[in-house]
């Protein structure tokens, strides 16, 4: 059945992909943007809703216009700010943006919210890949652990909303056009600059989420299975011995130089290292069994490659 989907960072690399997906399955879309300018025609909607998230009021004159069925949060602070700033701006927005725009939902009768989070939040571990029962690691250090306090307070607010279906989908790292993966982003950058090393025996692991595979998880979730928490990832979490050098190779980079942990603090930021060496994965098998849900990217492999036009061979 056609409902009314509204899509807040409709302008950004997710939105921009899931808004034509939900128009192809003839649900009514409203991109809820902030700056209309910045809504090509490519990313074209039914409607447009112009709002901040954080300007509550605003929000929720809009969602009473438009009046819709399911709410999407695919908004990022990120943008082109460094990493502590991005993570200081995306932690403010899901505190309190994500918190107005669930109770503009439930205000105008909303059925179901989607919120965002990410799998890169997970407590590290053991050696093991982690599901959605593992605790996020809300006591993480510095301005790491503000982001995850933050994301763990907007799934909160998602999934505990009596009068809403609340979902959060967990994202691995996004990759694919337009993302820091995709030449002229920050990682690729980092890597063609011999900026992002292999540090120690690089057994940090990486899921990977292909852009199509986050924007495709979304739309199966719009009208399809229960509430909850569910990780959007690929098949094959890889530790940063093996995806960096591989990443380097098909970017055209150097390979990466190799570093202790005790050089690697005294150069690189501490999320960063921690990235590569104890970052734990996450499997997709909830999304699997219950809705059947399977990744159009299943590994890394072939989405870098088809980065750097190297896929198909
Ligand atoms: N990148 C990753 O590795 C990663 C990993 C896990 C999860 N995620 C999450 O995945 C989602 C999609 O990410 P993305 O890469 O598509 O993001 P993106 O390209 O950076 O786009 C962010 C969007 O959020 C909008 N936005 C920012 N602040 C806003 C505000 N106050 N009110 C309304 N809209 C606002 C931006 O609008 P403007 O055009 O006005 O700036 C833009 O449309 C985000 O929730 C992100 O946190 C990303």
């Amino acid at each position: 059945m056609p409902l009314r989907v509204v899509v807040a960072g409709a302008t950004g690399v997710v939105g921009r992909t899931l808004l034509p997906l939900l128009r192809d399955r003839g649900h009514h879309v409203t991109a809820l943007v902030r700056h209309v300018d910045r809504l090509d025609g490519a990313a074209a909607a039914d409607d447009v809703a112009v709002a901040d998230l954080l300007d509550s009021a605003g929000l929720r004159r809009e969602l009473r216009r438009v009046g819709p069925d399911v709410v999407i949060d695919q908004t990022s602070g990120f943008g082109r700010a460094d990493q502590d700033e991005g993570l200081r701006r995306t932690a403010q927005l899901r505190e309190c943006g994500s918190r107005n725009l669930v109770e503009a939902a439930v205000e105008v009768g909303a059925r179901r919210i989607i919120g965002q989070s990410m799998t890169a939040a997970y407590r590290p571990h053991g050696h093991d890949v982690l599901d959605e029962e593992s605790p996020l690691w809300t006591d993480a250090p510095g301005c790491w652990g503000d982001a995850v306090r933050a994301l763990a307070a907007m799934e909160e607010a998602v999934l505990t909303c009596p009068d809403i279906e609340g979902v959060a989908l967990r994202y691995g790292a996004l990759y694919g056009p337009n993302t820091h993966y995709a030449p002229g982003g920050a990682i690729h950058a980092r890597v063609c600059g011999s900026a992002l090393p292999l540090v120690d025996d690089g057994v940090g692991l990486t899921s990977f989420t292909h852009v199509d595979d986050a924007a495709g998880a979304v739309l199966a979730l719009v009208t399809g299975g229960e509430p909850g928490i569910y990780n959007v990832v690929d098949n094959e979490p890889a530790e940063s011995m093996e995806w960096l050098p591989a990443y380097a190779r098909m970017a055209g980079g150097p390979a990466p130089v190799s570093l202790t942990v005790d050089q690697a603090r005294a150069q690189l930021d501490w999320l960063t290292v921690h990235q590569l060496t104890e970052q734990r994965g996450a499997t997709n098998f909830r999304l699997r069994e219950t809705l059947g849900w399977r990744p159009m990217w299943p590994s890394w492999r072939e989405g870098f490659a088809a980065l750097f036009g190297l896929w198909p061979g």
